[in-house]
């Protein structure tokens, strides 16, 4: 993808002067390419409790999200010079989280990969190793980050080594009767400990939750309503 600095750049130098620092009168500004091509923007908000500072890269993630998620390619982060300016530690580890190691960010005399920013990064994997648990919010994979809110997840019990343990799939289809929807399964669930896990799994995906227990018995742990053809709602604790 073809990233555009001057524009990058401009857009953060922009939201620079939007920047509220009553305490460091130090604005900082950020832009960023999403792997879409959409460009986001955030600023530096200070808190009289000093240590609430949100720094520009925070917005950033946020409008990341609030306009509909995806990965980070390049950002520009700027001072009130409106030169490049490093982001802090803490964002460096937010900033891998959401761009991953070959997120671009400005510097001089050239870019640097958050491979470089924030070497040997902790991450899920350092996690899993331990914990032995795969999955969790974080791991929506990018390429299905587009269908988050959308179609259905089905949480049903499965034999692993013997063992009985809840997974469940992500169903590109929200099952409205009558409607032309593309079916088919975007993602298969992880291995999970009880149904309570599973249902988590879900909701981070879409607010339409299905279990399915071993009988083959429907009940609805999603948000609202049930649907017409499920008899009754999931309740933590039963199943
Ligand atoms: N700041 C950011 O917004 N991003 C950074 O990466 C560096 C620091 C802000 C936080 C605080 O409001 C001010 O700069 C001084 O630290």
């Amino acid at each position: 993808m073809e990233i555009d600095w001057a524009s990058l750049r401009a857009a953060a130098i922009e939201t620079m002067r939007l920047a509220y620092t009553p305490i460091s009168d130090f604005p900082v500004g950020v832009a960023g390419l999403v792997d879409d091509g959409r460009v986001i923007v955030g600023c530096n908000v200070e808190n009289a409790s000093i240590g609430m500072t949100l720094c520009a890269e925070c917005g950033l993630i946020s409008a990341l999200y609030a306009s509909g998620g995806g990965q980070l390619v390049a950002i520009s982060c700027v001072d009130a010079a409106g030169a490049p300016l490093m982001p802090c530690g803490r964002c460096r580890q937010l900033l891998w989280e959401h761009g991953g190691p070959d997120l671009l960010v400005e510097a001089l005399p050239q870019p640097l990969r958050m491979s470089e920013l924030l070497p040997h990064a902790f991450g899920y994997p350092d996690m899993d190793r331990v914990t032995g648990r795969v999955g969790g919010a974080a791991d929506v994979p990018p390429e299905l980050a587009k269908w988050r809110g959308r179609g259905t997840v089905f949480v049903h019990p499965d034999i692993s080594g013997g063992e009985t343990i809840w997974t469940g799939y992500w169903e590109r289809s929200s099952g409205e009767p009558g409607s032309a929807e593309e079916k088919g399964i975007l993602e298969e669930g992880p291995n999970l400990a009880n149904t309570a896990a599973a249902v988590a799994w879900g909701l981070v995906r879409t607010p339409r939750i299905v279990v399915v227990d071993a009988q083959g018995n429907l009940s609805w742990a999603g948000e609202g309503e049930a649907p017409e053809g499920i008899p009754q709602r999931w309740e933590e604790g039963r199943s």
